[in-house]
């Protein structure tokens, strides 16, 4: 037996709140951006992915019309900084409905260091940052998704093993529904299967 949910009947919050409930876990893009009076911005923002390879490309969705979104509409750039779970106070912080103007930096003291590449500061303690520049943006009714081509990735060297970043050192915090955020839980790997070694259905083996 299954509960039925028709968008076309539920009010827009009440979908909202089911769609965010099973859309889940959602990576959180902590990006950083500059607007034109100088004034350095930062939100967490949860409807955020990989968009493209070659060229690299992220996203992210700005539901309504926010300060991130105007900044990078007016200077074409932002950073994505990954969001740590030693930082969970701070990222909450930084999505308070501060008054236009207000650098969330300052607000929340969380402490800025600057970019290689782009104008907007990075989050200082953030183990990732990774430098955007507008690829293009998509507006979808309420909602404008960002897409920004990667144009540098500053990684802190005591994530890297061999090189390569570690999840259990980037412990990276994720949202869920409601007001739930999730931590990264116990970490399993499996190898692709290439069709010569099907052995068949997993029950089965
Ligand atoms: C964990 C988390 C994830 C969020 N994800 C989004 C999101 O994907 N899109 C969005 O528009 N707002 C999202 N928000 C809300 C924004 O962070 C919030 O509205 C913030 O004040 C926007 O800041 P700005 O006006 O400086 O851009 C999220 C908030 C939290 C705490």
């Amino acid at each position: 037996m299954r509960t039925d949910f028709d968008p076309a009947v539920l009010p827009r919050n009440e979908f909202y709140r089911l769609l965010t409930a099973v859309v889940v876990p959602r990576p959180i893009a902590w990006v950083s951006t500059i607007g034109p009076d100088g004034v350095a911005n930062l939100a967490p923002h949860s409807f955020f992915t990989v968009a493209s390879v070659a060229p690299p490309v992220v996203q992210f969705t700005s539901v309504g019309r926010k300060d991130s979104l105007r900044n990078i509409e007016a200077t074409g750039e932002f950073v994505v900084n990954l969001a740590p779970e030693g930082m969970f106070e701070q990222i909450n912080d930084s999505a308070v409905d501060f008054p236009h103007g207000t650098s969330e930096f300052e607000a929340a003291g969380i402490t800025a260091e600057p970019s290689l590449r782009v104008e907007p500061p990075r989050v200082a303690a953030s183990p990732v940052a990774l430098e955007c520049e507008v690829y293009s943006t998509l507006g979808i009714g309420d909602s404008t998704i960002v897409f920004g081509r990667v144009v540098h990735a500053a990684v802190a060297q005591d994530v890297l093993v061999d090189g390569h970043p570690e999840i259990t050192r980037l412990r990276p915090l994720s949202r869920l529904g409601k007001n739930e955020w999730g931590t990264l839980g116990e970490v399993r790997e499996m190898a692709r299967i290439r069709y010569a070694d099907w052995q068949g259905p997993a029950d089965g083996r």
